[in-house]
């Protein structure tokens, strides 16, 4: 998949929104799914839903046919991290991912792990494994100041992305500002998936580095990751027609 225009229909567009089911309970994320019925986007479980419901709401994803990015953000020691992988591998997500800081042996270990469990079950989805650089809400003075990196964020980002690729994962979380870089360093095939999206007439909240859905496309990224301005929009499908818009527009 190659970045940047030329997104030439609703459902192509709409295939690269990853829609943040941020909700404390199963029963609210299906209330969404049911206002977005027939929108084919990838739906994102992160940790607020996940642990409130298990896998069992992953499953209830699949059954519906839609993509999944079990967004968990995993950090341990390599072993811990290579048995978490698998375990989500083996629940037919088709994308996960683990914080970069873990180092090299932690991402080659979620690797090994996601690969053990294709190769017990060869019916699985390979899962993307997508590697988060720097959070979105993370701004320069958090990064020096409170984290201890020094420099500016696109260079910790950039310097992630490619001990990601050199650990053999697909592709990080960064900043849709950031894509440009990371795809430099890393080249074209090296996937970005990209929050800190807001529509232009929404509120940046706890997010730092934005760009609207169009300015993201234009960057050349992959996937744009969007919660609240669909989430908590009184009116849910219209923002989310809204962006994929946007997105083929640009
Ligand atoms: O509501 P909002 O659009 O800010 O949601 C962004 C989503 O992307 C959240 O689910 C958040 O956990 C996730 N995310 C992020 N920054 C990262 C990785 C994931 O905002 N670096």
């Amino acid at each position: 998949m190659t970045g940047g225009a030329n997104l030439r229909s609703f459902e192509e567009a709409a295939g690269r929104l990853i829609v943040g089911l941020d909700f404390p309970e199963a029963e609210q994320a299906r209330k969404l799914l049911k206002e977005l019925a027939g929108i084919p986007c990838y739906m994102k479980v992160g940790m607020q839903l996940f642990y409130a419901t298990g896998p069992d709401f992953i499953r209830e994803l699949k059954q519906q046919g839609y993509s999944v990015f079990l967004d968990v953000k995993m950090h341990d020691i390599p072993n811990t991290v290579k048995g978490g992988a698998n375990s989500v591998t083996r629940l037919g997500v088709d994308m996960f991912n683990v914080h970069a800081a873990g180092g090299l042996d932690m991402m080659r270990a979620a690797r090994a792990g996601a690969l053990a469990a294709l190769k017990a079950d060869a019916s699985l989805p390979t899962p993307r494994i997508i590697a988060v650089t720097q959070l979105t809400s993370t701004n320069q003075r958090t990064l020096n100041e409170e984290i201890g990196i020094p420099g500016n964020v696109e260079d910790a980002v950039v310097h992630y992305a490619s001990l990601a690729r050199e650990a053999g994962l697909d592709g990080v979380v960064a900043s849709p500002l950031e894509v440009k870089a990371i795809k430099q360093r890393c080249g074209q095939a090296f996937l970005t998936v990209t929050p800190g999206i807001r529509p232009v007439s929404s509120a940046m909240e706890d997010q730092s580095r934005t760009l609207t859905p169009g300015e993201a496309i234009q960057q050349g990224t992959n996937y744009i990751v969007v919660g609240r301005p669909i989430t908590a929009a009184a009116q849910p499908r219209e923002a989310a027609e809204t962006i994929i818009q946007e997105m083929m527009q640009q």
